[in-house]
């Protein structure tokens, strides 16, 4: 049978499916859990006190929520303000759940190094899932970049979770996925990883499950355009702002998904199931959007 290109790359991708789905019998569903997702806090904003004031109100909310963990996907401070960073350490300590940060492009990679963590590229595994932790922001651009060394660890570190028979999800603040009007934007271009990127995520298809970002201060915004992967943006702590992007979902002016809320809050993820349900928690609000997506058994 004649094959042209077009359709042996889908064949080659059904075929490296069938091949992990041999790893991934039904009976081995991943257990259902929940964990937090803050991002944006961007303490200093303004040289005000109200971004500290909203984070340490979202701390006490995390505390008496579900959650096995906290993601905290970048722009810790604003502006690279130094005399944040102790602060946030501080504040940070009274969370009585883990959390795992990555930098943004407002966090210079030796002030999150010293304060932070070092190494900033490392991964954690939890029930189930290996999520990895990259670093994919300049402080000089709002666009994202993954380096050649940034791709092959990640290259490693999945074919390691393949054999551990884990499913994967990245946590990086800048959005892979190109984003242009009416969202904003910033993304990683295809010359600077993006087309390596989603050549991993089709190697690994049937265990990339989900990717994290910040960045854009919409609320809960996202796409499923690349296989069953969802690339979702996570509201800031701090604030959002207004894209009508709900309108231009719906005048098919753009693809994807948006939740209909843009107070500052964070999101409460429920992944396992086959499932991942997205709650946004606006800041001393009962009231909350809600997003889920499925992946086939
Ligand atoms: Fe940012």
């Amino acid at each position: 049978m004649h094959l042209d290109r077009r359709s042996f790359i889908a064949a080659s991708a059904v075929g490296l499916s069938a091949v992990e789905t041999r790893w991934l019998p039904a009976a081995e569903a991943l257990p259902e859990f929940s964990f937090v997702i803050v991002s944006d806090t961007h303490l200093g904003r303004q040289d005000s006190q109200t971004p500290e004031r909203q984070w340490r109100q979202a701390i006490a909310e995390i505390n008496s929520a579900p959650g096995d963990f906290v993601l905290h996907l970048g722009d810790v401070v604003d502006g690279g303000r130094e005399a944040q960073y102790p602060r946030y350490a501080e504040s940070r300590r009274e969370l009585t759940k883990p959390i795992h940060e990555i930098p943004g492009n407002h966090d210079p990679v030796p002030l999150f190094e010293k304060h932070i963590r070092t190494p900033i590229d490392t991964t954690f595994d939890h029930r189930g899932i290996r999520f990895l932790l990259l670093n994919n922001s300049h402080n000089d651009s709002h666009l994202g970049f993954i380096k050649p060394e940034q791709l092959a660890w990640m290259d490693r570190q999945c074919a390691d979770a393949a054999r551990q028979d884990l499913r994967l999800a990245l946590v990086c603040h800048v959005p892979i996925h190109k984003n242009l009007n009416p969202d904003r934007g910033w993304y990683v271009k295809p010359e600077d990883g993006q087309t390596a990127f989603y050549e991993l995520v089709e190697r690994y298809a049937a265990r990339f499950l989900v990717c994290f970002h910040g960045h854009f201060h919409n609320g809960i915004r996202g796409w499923r355009d690349h296989g069953s992967l969802v690339e979702v943006l996570c509201p800031s702590v701090c604030y959002n702002q207004d894209r009508r992007l709900a309108a231009a979902i719906q005048e098919k002016r753009t693809t994807g998904f948006f939740v209909e809320e843009l107070r500052p809050g964070y999101v409460l993820a429920t992944l396992g199931k086959g499932r991942l349900t997205l709650r946004y928690k606006p800041l001393g609000a009962d009231r909350n959007g809600e997003y889920s997506a499925e992946w086939p058994a």
